[in-house]
């Protein structure tokens, strides 16, 4: 099985979990892309659902397969979200931002009843650190701001997309900060949001509750001891 069949494996898997009448944040990437198109079909079958999308091009795709959307503000909680991650770690500690939603993918998670990743099996590692940490930070002063994420550790690269500075969909940029590994990422996340001009940063310290993998040898479901 190629990779983009192990995705499709594990984002369809979640599709399952989804329910009549719940809220339902769709998160943003390459995987949880086939939870939206499976979602899609199944709501051309009947299927009720109301969906919080993480991301500009998420909301365009979940519109496009029929989709009925909603904002964060209209509700109190969601009930399901499911979202794809870039690194987990042995305590389901994820790494997210590769994709550069990772501002509105933390606020859905942080007001979601539950939270499925899906990933295939190379996102899987004991220690986080081998994808370099998206930073979400203002325009403002961004120069100095990597000079302070800097001392903290890692090597900093201001994101690019074909030649550009990267804009997120909340009018910043992104800086990928390369650690050796992240050992303590309850820690990590804290202190560099403490840095001014850091919006948000892609640790996702025990917001996961279950990560769906697509591995060679089929689904393997992993969940939190917390
Ligand atoms: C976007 C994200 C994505 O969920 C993450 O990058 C994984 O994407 P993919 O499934 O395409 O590898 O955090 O901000």
């Amino acid at each position: 099985m190629d990779v983009e069949e192990l995705k499709r494996l594990a984002g369809e898997k979640a599709a399952e979990r989804v329910k009549d009448g719940m809220v339902v944040g769709l998160g943003t990437g390459s995987t949880v892309k086939y939870t939206i198109l499976k979602l899609g079909e199944m709501v051309k079958e009947g299927l009720d659902i109301v969906a919080v999308p993480t991301s500009k091009a998420t909301e365009k795709l979940a519109k496009e397969m029929g989709i009925k959307l909603a904002n964060l503000d209209d509700f109190e909680r969601i009930d399901l979200t499911i979202d794809g991650a870039d690194e987990v770690d042995a305590n389901l500690n994820l790494i997210k931002g590769g994709g550069g939603a990772l501002l509105r993918e933390k606020m859905i998670a942080y007001y979601s009843n539950y939270e499925i990743i899906v990933v295939d099996e190379r996102k899987i590692s004991n220690v986080l650190g081998s994808f370099p940490l998206p930073v979400e930070v203002v325009k403002f002063g961004y120069k100095r701001t990597m000079r302070t994420l800097k001392t903290m550790g890692c090597t900093p690269e201001i994101r690019r997309k074909n030649g550009d500075i990267f804009v997120t969909d909340n009018g910043n940029h992104i800086v990928d900060c390369k650690f050796a590994e992240i050992r303590n990422p309850e820690e990590i996340e804290v202190e560099i949001n403490m840095v001014p001009g850091v919006v948000e940063n892609g640790i996702f310290a025990n917001l996961a509750n279950e990560v769906i993998v697509g591995t060679k040898n089929g689904i393997e479901v992993l969940k939190s001891r917390k």
